[in-house]
């Protein structure tokens, strides 16, 4: 994976800029810190996964460490509703792994499917569905929990818990938590159908260095 030429400046301006105009859509006026990163992505298991999708990259904080740690032979679809962050992706990501969708998260069973690809094991969302009308809500999640392979998990991070009723209702097992030293902080709802106990309770149990992670 290159990342080329552009600062970690430029995209701080090109974030907060677009948040300045779009702030229900973003959220926040900076992207996620490595700490959310690193939280949000603590449960995939890499090896498993072949297809990942990301929902909402803005100028791809999460897209470039999921390129990092994926598999050389998987496959990672993002899609961005903001033609500007489309734009900046598409001219500081390449990887031939990369597929980059200028389109709505409702949109992935549509999209994998035209792309030929398997169910994804993880689909991680970043964008802001506690502010969506309900029913485009339950229409993305009831989608992705469709579009999921057998076992596959659905990892939310957002800056309100309004979402959390609505995933209790679509998937089987929610955990929740906390990361606390994110500007501003997060809430993380990691969601599946198949009870991920057993594997959590040997190897995916929080350090208790994350002192600032809080399972609720
Ligand atoms: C909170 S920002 C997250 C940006 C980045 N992932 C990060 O963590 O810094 C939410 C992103 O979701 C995008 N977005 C909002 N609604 C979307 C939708 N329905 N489908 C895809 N992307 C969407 C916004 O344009 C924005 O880039």
């Amino acid at each position: 994976m290159r990342r080329n030429g552009h600062s970690g400046a430029a995209e701080m301006l090109l974030f907060a800029s677009n948040f300045i105009r779009h702030p229900h859509m973003l959220g926040s006026i900076i992207p996620s810190s490595r700490y959310l990163v690193n939280q949000v992505l603590a449960p995939v298991d890499w090896e498993r996964a072949a297809v990942i999708v990301e929902y909402g990259p803005g100028v791809g904080t999460f897209t470039a460490e999921i390129l990092k740690r994926m598999r050389a032979d998987a496959r990672l679809v993002v899609f961005e509703t903001n033609r500007n962050f489309v734009k900046f992706l598409r001219s500081s990501l390449s990887d031939p792994r990369l597929h980059i969708e200028h389109d709505s998260a409702a949109e992935v069973q549509a999209v994998l499917e035209r792309l030929g690809l398997p169910r994804p094991s993880y689909i991680i969302s970043g964008i802001p569905l506690g502010s969506m009308p309900v029913a485009l809500q339950t229409e993305i999640v009831s989608k992705s929990r469709d579009a999921l392979e057998p076992g596959g998990e659905f990892l939310v991070y957002q800056f309100t818990s309004r979402i959390f009723p609505v995933l209790q209702r679509l998937f089987a097992h929610v955990r929740r938590s906390v990361e606390r030293r994110n500007l501003p902080p997060a809430q993380l709802f990691m969601c599946a159908n198949e009870d991920w106990r057993a594997r959590l309770d040997s190897n995916q149990r929080p350090a208790a260095s994350e002192a600032a992670t809080l399972s609720i």
